[in-house]
């Protein structure tokens, strides 16, 4: 398979590299430091929401594990989303951004949260003059675009925060260093998280959670099996999934399988965050996505597994051992 002989290359020579379903997360690429700085600046300014009080980071929270640990998220005057916070780690990898998939790049996706009105709530005009009136941010941009009459677009701004969220790759995790041949006894994986991984890949759920990400490569409908959203009830637009963009009735409730890299670390899971801990999430997929009934202790220990993969980050304050769930 051409991405499994990808993975292999980059890898290099190290011999004892495993063919897995799941490859390492790879470093974030290389990008000017004054950038990823400026972009920092700007996810954590709530000065860019209408009202000043929220920030990008205010839902996606980078000591926590980029995501919000609310069912749905709040924006500006208390106004409630209506779908889970994702978390931002490693949303570089993935092929699409949003739960649908909607955006492209990590660019374009910009757009989303600071126009939505329970997000940000602002526009683009009124954010450009805020950042034109700070002369910090002035002298930062007119550094990093020495030639252009306009330093501070919605096009720098943009490429300043993805840049930022670029950088959030995390590397380096307990299941890379397995998935690399590392023996660190301090670290390599239990016999536990092992048998986790190997009931992952034999009920089927690396066959849509692979790659880097452990997701975000593909789509598919939520509740193959069983009707999730009619036992749910009450459905709304952000649970129809793609079928909102393309209004094709095989995308209705069609999502972006989901990056299992964080999830030991952002509770609640789903895109309606109903399911509270990581192992309600695990029971949803056996019944909606596989059909299929497995023994508690087998679910127990593919959650085991989901907690060897987050990976390092110097924003990170928290470790899937003293995380929350
Ligand atoms: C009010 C809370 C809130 C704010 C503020 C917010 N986000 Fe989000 N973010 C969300 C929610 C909720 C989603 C999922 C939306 C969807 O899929 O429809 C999301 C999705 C994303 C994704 C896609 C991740 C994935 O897995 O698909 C990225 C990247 C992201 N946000 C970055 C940002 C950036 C950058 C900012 C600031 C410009 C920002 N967010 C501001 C709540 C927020
Ligand atoms: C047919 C494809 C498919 C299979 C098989 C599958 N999943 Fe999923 N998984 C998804 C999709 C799609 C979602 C998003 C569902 C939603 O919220 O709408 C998801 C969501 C999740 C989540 C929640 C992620 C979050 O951040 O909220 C976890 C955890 C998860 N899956 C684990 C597993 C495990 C463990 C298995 C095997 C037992 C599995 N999945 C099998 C497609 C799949």
């Amino acid at each position: 398979m051409l991405l499994s002989a990808m993975g292999a290359g980059l890898l290099g020579s190290h011999a004892a590299a495993r063919a897995e379903p799941i490859n390492p997360v790879p470093p974030s690429p290389p990008e000017d430091p004054a950038r990823i700085a400026l972009g920092r600046a700007l996810f954590t300014d709530p000065n860019l929401s209408r009202d000043g009080t929220i920030a990008c980071a205010s839902c996606h929270l980078l000591a926590e594990g980029g995501a919000d640990g609310r069912q749905v998220s709040i924006g500006i005057e208390g106004k409630k989303g209506d779908i889970n916070s994702p978390t931002v780690y490693n949303a570089g990898l993935l092929n699409s951004q949003f739960w649908n998939g909607r955006k492209k790049t990590l660019e374009e996706q910009i757009d989303g949260p600071i126009q939505n009105p329970a997000e940000m709530g602002n526009e683009w005009g009124e954010v450009l003059i805020r950042l034109y009136d700070n002369p910090e941010y002035t002298k930062q941009f007119q550094a990093l675009e020495p030639d252009s009459d306009e330093p501070i677009s919605r096009n720098t701004v943009k490429r300043a925060i993805a840049a930022f969220v670029r950088s959030l790759n995390t590397t380096n995790g307990r299941f890379d260093r397995w998935l690399k041949g590392e023996e660190d006894p301090d670290t390599k994986l239990t016999e536990r998280e092992l048998e986790g991984y190997r009931l992952f890949k034999h009920y089927g759920c690396s066959s849509c959670h692979q790659g880097a990400a452990v997701g975000g490569n593909m789509f598919q409908v939520f509740g193959v099996i069983n009707n999730y959203f009619i036992r749910r009830g009450n459905i709304t637009d952000a649970d129809r999934g793609r079928f909102m963009l393309t209004g094709n009735i095989e995308d209705m409730h069609s999502f972006k399988v989901p990056s299992l890299r964080m999830v030991a670390l952002t509770p609640p899971y789903l895109h309606d965050g109903t399911a509270k801990t990581l192992r309600d999430a695990v029971d949803a997929m056996f019944t909606f996505q596989l059909g299929l009934e497995a023994p508690d202790d087998h679910k127990d220990a593919i959650v085991a597994f989901l907690r060897t993969l987050p990976g390092e980050h110097p924003e990170l304050e928290v470790s899937p051992e003293t995380g929350a769930n």
